[in-house]
């Protein structure tokens, strides 16, 4: 049985009646722009066609009565006084009830079951997932209102604040706003957006999971966040006008070499041309021109290495030997980094190739199955089924 069926059979298990509400919240991928958010910059990402979906009901008592179709596990949680729980999957759920409470809104219990297709810990961002879906169950079953711009700021807030994670907004934008065929180009600061059409009718984007989950990633990247708001602090004397890396201009970068240390200089330097990428990127699709985006994609991946660090071995090898294959057009590192997925943008005829070459190369000097796989770019958040 395929999603959403098999949550709503499950859940009719679970709680003997069918629920009133299902919802479906994809993964994100992103094309180009990485920890450019956080620096109040840009990014393209965009939802694809993995996804979290919800299968719930309203509960008449203020309790959460959760399954995790995944791993079969059930948890039954009293929303009275919210506490982070050693389970850690229900937090995902519990810090959207936190930040929603914070907010002033006071929704009731809910019975619900949870399930999906998006591989955890890939850098798909399946944690976005589950707090923008579990927003939108809570937005509808008990008509909050909110607007689809704020959750994505609610979904944001109880990452930062409930699991710690001091992510920027991309992942929670990506899979909220996502729309067929598009990419989002975000401007981070401002949050206008804009739908960049993704008419690669002759290139299909491959995915190519290294199996590394990035145990080092949490850590790192709220220090790379660290690091980016001190260099922002050194040069401000200089340039009052920065506020943060995104304010810095090439020439300011030119200067900024004497004026920061050579580890700051290299983080900024990364945000600085990925900021140029993106919207070279942007550029480069509006003329249906894949080659240079394909351009666009290894230079990032470069400067994710070399300039602000977040690969490793398994993700370096990967984007080496796609960038051999010359149905490759591009490839790169994607999101926080220290493991999850390379992106492709392979030729359409010669996908099954470039799967196989990668698969054995990986196996040769990894020892491990490397799992590939392509995607396309849906619409956001949404409502597959609701009784009202
Ligand atoms: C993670 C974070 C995002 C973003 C990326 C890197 O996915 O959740 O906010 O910073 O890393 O681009």
């Amino acid at each position: 049985m395929k999603y959403p069926e098999n949550v709503i059979t499950a859940f009719k298990a679970q709680f003997g009646h069918p629920p009133t509400l299902v919802v479906r919240a994809p993964g994100r991928i992103n094309l180009i722009g990485e920890h450019t958010d956080y620096n109040q910059g840009f990014v393209l990402p965009a939802a694809i066609d993995k996804a979290v979906y919800f299968a719930a009901a309203p509960l008449d008592a203020p309790r959460l009565d959760c399954l995790a179709e995944n791993f079969g596990a059930f948890v039954r949680i009293q929303l009275t006084d919210i506490q982070p729980v050693a389970e850690g999957w229900p937090n995902f759920l519990l810090g959207v009830y936190d930040e929603l409470q914070k907010a002033g809104f006071r929704p009731g219990g809910v019975q619900l079951v949870m399930g999906g297709d998006i591989p955890a810990g890939a850098g798909l961002s399946s944690s976005a997932a589950v707090e923008s879906g579990m927003l939108h169950v809570l937005n509808h079953l008990y008509q909050l209102n909110i607007p689809t711009l704020e959750l994505v700021k609610l979904a944001q807030r109880s990452e930062n604040n409930f699991i710690g994670l001091q992510c920027g907004i991309m992942d929670m934008f990506a899979s909220q706003m996502g729309r067929e065929q598009c990419a989002i180009r975000l401007d981070c600061r401002s949050l206008a957006y804009e739908y960049v059409p993704f008419h690669a009718e002759a290139y299909r984007l491959v995915l190519c999971d290294t199996a590394v989950k990035h145990n080092l990633a949490d850590s790192e990247y709220n220090t790379r966040r660290a690091t980016c708001e001190e260099s922002v602090r050194l040069l401000q004397p200089h340039f009052p006008d920065v506020q943060s890396l995104r304010d810095v201009t090439p020439e300011m970068l030119g200067m900024a070499q004497d004026l920061l240390p050579p580890l700051h200089y290299r983080r900024c330097k990364h945000i600085v041309t990925e900021n140029a990428r993106v919207l070279a990127s942007c550029a480069a699709l509006e003329q249906d021109d894949f080659v240079q985006f394909g351009a666009l994609m290894f230079a990032s991946h470069d400067s994710l290495q070399h300039d602000y660090e977040v690969s490793c071995p398994e993700l370096d090898f990967l984007v080496a030997q796609a960038r051999t294959n010359p149905a490759v057009a591009g490839a790169r590192m994607m999101g926080g980094g220290f493991g999850g997925c390379t992106l492709n943008l392979v030729e359409k005829n010669s996908v099954e190739a470039f799967e196989k070459a990668q698969k054995a190369a990986y196996l040769k000097e990894f020892g491990v199955e490397l799992h590939c796989f392509g995607v396309s770019l849906v619409e956001g958040v949404g409502v597959v089924r609701s009784e009202e």
